[in-house]
């Protein structure tokens, strides 16, 4: 009997990328003026040529090929496209143009994302996310991007993570504007969603075969003791402002405490799939002495990943792929990675997930792909070039890359189509135990 863990025909495996982290020299957008400011990246670091993509992305999307992938999640710059307001440079969208054939030829069906946390520094000026003018005009750069670029693409993510982006810029601070202000937050989680309900019309309307969606970031939150109905409240607390809230909101058109209350006129049935975006789990416990009562930590005797990332926790993919499920909608895997420099951890994190996806997929989830983050080593936000999340390892200054052995691992599953046994026992020995194979 065949053991290994076959996935639906037609299933599509991918890497995702984000422009600003790849396409380097984005010297017109907000993340490159908060690079220059001295203590808000890692060492230092800037984006400076990233990946290179600007000049020669094809030269990855080669290497994507070369491991037999099929599909490949990127986004656009709005800051190339539109520099200034109302003026759009059709240059620009002559290179999306020519990337995007260039993964038709090798056969990598793309996903577009329209916003990947980077803003045209004019908008940022104007007051970014928090101005609700902001809606409007990604609804007209979205009309213009899209009627360029849709003889080449049909599966549209409009917006990327809105509770990261609203957490990282305007609670911790740590991603630009760099504000510590939960009203701002809300306000600008609340102008996401509703500048996604905007695109997915837009989008409609220019191209009706389209499938568009929104990448959602989740973490599993668990209450550090089970058993103590403080932790646990804390635990559905956060959960239900990090995870549930956005999903709420969009599906019943509602906006879902604490993001706001009452309707939301035209933001219900504004998503053809749901993407979601999973790398770890904390804990939670009842802390008087914090933010919400709220404290978060890994589990003791965890493993971790590398750079106090999270904790290793491919259970989370199953749980949270369970809970989307009664969105009732089709799914993908937008993102799920690690960093991880020398690679000791990457081909069991990725046969673990996978076992998980695969788990999920046998209990009737509607998973279509799964898109691993990421290809080569890219500039990590606020992170600079600290965390390695490529399959492949990259030298910014040189270029150079080599690939990691899971690489090949993660090449070998999309040629398979399915995970293999013999992968499982000699890349994860003792994984089979943790779960049920069949
Ligand atoms: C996600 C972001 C992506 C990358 C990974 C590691 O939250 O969408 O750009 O930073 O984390």
């Amino acid at each position: 009997m065949n053991r290994d863990l076959a996935f639906p025909p037609g299933f599509q495996w991918g890497v995702a990328v984000a422009a600003h982290q790849v396409e380097g020299g984005n010297r017109n957008n907000d993340w490159w003026a908060w690079e220059q400011q001295p203590g808000r990246i890692h060492q230092g670091q800037r984006s400076g040529r990233a990946c290179n993509w600007w000049e020669e992305a094809e030269a990855d999307l080669d290497r994507a090929a070369g491991l037999h992938l099929n599909s490949l999640r990127l986004s656009v710059e709005w800051s190339r496209i539109e520099p200034q307001p109302g003026h759009f440079e059709q240059r620009a969208l002559q290179r999306y143009q020519q990337i995007l054939q260039g993964l038709q030829q090798r056969g990598l069906e793309p996903m577009v994302t329209l916003h990947h946390f980077s803003s045209p520094l004019w908008l940022a000026e104007q007051g970014g996310w928090e101005n609700p003018e902001t809606i409007d005009r990604f609804a007209r750069f979205v009309g213009h991007t899209v009627e360029a670029l849709k003889p080449h693409c049909r599966c549209w993510c409009t917006i990327n993570e809105p509770n990261v982006y609203g957490y990282m810029g305007y609670l911790e601070g740590v991603f630009p504007p760099g504000k510590s202000d939960p009203a701002a937050g809300m306000r600008v989680i609340r102008h996401l969603l509703q500048g996604h309900a905007a695109a997915y019309r837009q989008i409609h309307d220019l191209q009706p075969e389209a499938r568009v969606g929104l990448a959602h970031n989740m973490r599993i939150l668990d209450p550090a003791r089970p058993d103590a109905p403080l932790d646990r409240w804390a635990a559905r607390l956060l959960d239900h402002v990090y995870n549930q809230a956005i999903l709420n909101s969009l599906t019943s058109g509602r906006w879902s405490p604490p993001l706001g209350w009452g309707p939301v006129p035209g933001l219900a049935q504004t998503l053809d799939w749901i993407g979601l975006n999973y790398y770890t789990r904390d804990l939670v416990a009842f802390d008087p002495g914090q933010p919400l009562c709220v404290r978060r930590f890994h589990a003791e005797g965890a493993e971790l990943l590398d750079g106090g990332y999270g904790e290793f926790y491919p259970l989370g993919l199953y749980r949270c792929l369970l809970r989307l499920a009664e969105l009732g909608l089709p799914m993908y895997v937008s993102e799920n990675g690690l960093p991880d420099d020398n690679d000791d951890q990457r081909p069991r994190y990725i046969l673990a997930h996978l076992v998980q996806l695969w788990r999920a997929i046998q209990q009737g989830c509607a998973v279509r792909g799964y898109y691993h983050w990421t290809l080569a080593d890219n500039f990590e936000w606020a992170e600079g070039w600290k965390l390695r999340f490529g399959l492949i390892e990259l030298d910014p200054k040189s270029q150079e890359r080599r690939p990691r052995p899971s690489a090949a691992l993660y090449g070998q599953i999309a040629t398979q189509n399915a995970v293999s046994v013999a992968q499982i026992e000699r890349h994860a020995p003792g994984l089979s135990g943790e779960t049920t194979l069949p």
